[in-house]
């Protein structure tokens, strides 16, 4: 088999695997990966289209949304990730992302730094400069689908050779990110439809709640992936197991709160603090969201359900609704008085526990009808202050080593005035 064949077979292997990826955000940065995998590139970025409102104007524009880089990583310690600004890119000749969003080609440039003076667009070396790095060869590709529509672009930048010097992209690489970029806008069309119906049961939930916004659920998502990287870390979980986990995490967190549509307005709506018996029945969204996964068809029901129903439990098992079964309310392990008992520790799954940290957290910092957000310091000394008693103890470590990751992610989903 010679090189070319070699190396598509490699891209249909990538497709098959990217195909698997359900959550969004989870496979763009996999796109990414695999982008830089297939043309030996050092580092790259990702972009993907949005429109917004601007003066009043509907614009498309492209949103940065992952940065790799191995030189940079390598220079952190293990575990640690790298971190970068968000930024965003009209989408014009001017940058070389923009230029290809615009005209839907692929651009080769040699050399950021001798673009041909010709050329249209220029290069920002604001990341270079902030990063210490050298920006030398890349190549900045759309992902269109099959019926026109760019829905972002990438950007692979400084092809290594074997010896780890940094070299021009060739024909080659041309023709099998061509390649690639046609499975992975397959893949990614894919995704924006399980996020469209996610996001539409969200809405439902918001609609009934206006405290479940869709930017307290992408954050409360987000920082549940970054905890439980660090985890799967620290235990040496393998890749594999740790790839499915944290998609269908990333997902099944996004749910936690669905099942406040069986909730009644006038508790869900109340513009103050709870009577005890409104919070008995507040506490039923955590059986009726499990209620609504219960037929289980796949691993992000069974994530979902398993979210839903322990996100309010309590390490110390003091937490809600305890061993009840969300379908026939039966009680599943009882105390002495015939009281169902309370999940405590291992018997609350993982996901559930990281979820309740990424939940508290957000609310804490949040502004709600009741309350003002708290200033961090103190939101911090509370999670703190409840490690052992509410929260995994381990996990409430781990959150504290994160912190630059979990500020990182709230930065990338501010809450709308
Ligand atoms: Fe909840
Ligand atoms: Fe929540």
């Amino acid at each position: 088999m010679d090189s070319d064949n070699a190396n598509l077979k490699s891209i249909f292997e990538i497709d098959f695997e990217l195909r698997k990826i359900q959550d969004l955000d989870l496979l763009l940065e996999r796109i990414l990966f695999e982008a830089r995998r297939v043309v030996h590139a050092d580092a790259g970025s990702i972009y993907v289209k949005q429109t917004v409102e601007e003066d009043g104007e509907s614009i498309d524009k492209l949103f940065f949304r992952y940065a790799q880089n191995d030189t940079v990583q390598n220079s952190l310690p293990p575990g640690q990730k790298l971190i970068y600004s968000t930024f965003s890119l009209p989408i014009n000749e001017k940058s070389v992302s923009g230029y290809s969003a615009l005209t839907g080609k692929i651009i080769d440039v040699p050399d950021m730094y001798n673009i041909p003076p010709d050329a249209p667009y220029s290069f920002n070396s604001s990341f270079d400069k902030t990063a210490g790095y050298k920006t030398v060869s890349t190549l900045t590709f759309p992902l269109i689908t099959a019926d026109g529509r760019i829905l972002g672009v990438i950007q692979v930048i400084n092809k290594m050779d074997e010896n780890g010097n940094v070299i021009v992209f060739s024909q080659e690489d041309i023709f099998l990110i061509t390649h690639f970029a046609a499975n992975a806008t397959v893949a990614l069309q894919q995704a924006y439809i399980t996020r469209a119906m996610i996001l539409r049961m969200i809405k439902m939930a918001e609609l009934r709640d206006p405290k479940e916004t869709g930017t307290h659920v992408n954050r409360v998502a987000g920082y549940a992936v970054e905890i439980y990287d660090r985890w799967a870390h620290n235990h040496n979980i393998p890749v594999e197991e740790r790839e499915t986990f944290r998609d269908i995490l990333k997902i099944g967190s996004m749910l936690h709160d669905v099942g406040k549509v069986a909730i009644s307005d006038v508790i869900l709506k109340k513009p103050a603090r709870f009577t005890p018996e409104e919070f008995q029945v507040m506490q039923h969204h955590t059986l009726f969201g499990a209620s609504l996964f219960d037929d289980i068809h796949s691993n992000i029901d069974r994530m979902a359900k398993d979210i839903a129903l322990t996100h309010h439990e309590n390490w110390n098992g003091t937490g809600y609704p305890g061993w009840i079964d969300p379908v026939t309310r039966a009680p599943i392990k009882t105390g002495d008085s015939g009281q169902p008992l309370g999940r405590k520790e291992d018997e609350i799954p993982l996901a559930g526990r990281i979820v309740a940290i990424a939940d508290v957290y957000d609310a804490l910092c949040s502004k709600r009808v009741y309350k003002e957000p708290w200033d961090e310091g103190k939101v911090l000394d509370e999670l703190r202050q409840l490690a052992g008693i509410k929260f995994d103890p381990e996990l409430i470590d781990i959150f504290f080593e994160i912190l630059p990751s979990i500020k990182h992610t709230q930065s990338l989903y501010p809450e709308i005035a």
